[in-house]
């Protein structure tokens, strides 16, 4: 059987999932290695996954094509959908840090307990950590619940699943929104300073 020579999880198609959205956005999601839709796609969050995380950024007024850049931990699909291991998360890590890099978003969400473990080396805890921000390498990060976790929690009742992470999610966008206000304001100063 052919292994990726990145992370060793065997070879299914003959490409890689990498990602979808745009890479000029200021917001990446980050989730945890493609399922059997996105490994045939070639697309992250493609599947029921992908709907959930696609209308819950919609419904906070955000376009997952021009608002979002979207990717995994790991970029094959592990076997049966198990976890990916520490060993793949780790050899994944470098690609990972590449696309942050170049993305260079101002915020990520890390979307489920495999994204924060390989961003912030934390293990488990995802509902005590949701809905918290971290500072991490000068960016916003916050963890969200894994959108499979709330295809499983389907209730739209206040304070389940669901509402916590569009609550997440508003945050997110609210805190998108400061960053570029904050950014227009010197150019409004300095365009009122000619003003006589
Ligand atoms: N779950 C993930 O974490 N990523 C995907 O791309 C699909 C499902």
């Amino acid at each position: 059987m052919e292994l990726c020579q990145v992370c060793g999880l065997p070879v299914t198609q003959p490409q890689v999932v990498v990602s979808r959205g745009n890479p000029q956005a200021k917001l990446m999601v980050i989730g945890e290695a493609p399922g059997a839709s996105e490994d045939e796609m070639g697309k992250p969050f493609v599947g029921r996954s992908g709907q959930i995380l696609d209308r819950l950024l919609e419904s906070v007024g955000l376009d997952p094509h021009a608002d979002v850049y979207i990717t995994n931990v790991v970029k094959c699909r592990p076997p049966k959908n198990r976890r990916p291991t520490g060993n793949e998360i780790a050899l994944s890590r470098p690609w990972l840090q590449q696309q942050i890099e170049l993305v260079d978003p101002d915020v990520i969400a890390l979307a489920g307990s495999t994204a924060v473990e390989a961003i912030l080396g934390i293990k488990g805890g995802i509902t005590t950590l949701r809905g918290k921000w971290q500072d991490w390498q000068g960016r916003l990060l916050m963890p969200l619940l894994h959108p499979a976790y709330l295809l499983r929690n389907p209730s739209k009742a206040e304070g389940a699943p669901v509402a916590l992470t569009r609550g997440d999610l508003i945050e997110v966008c609210n805190r998108l929104n400061t960053i570029k206000q904050c950014s227009v304001v010197p150019v409004l100063d300095s365009a009122r300073s000619h003003k006589p």
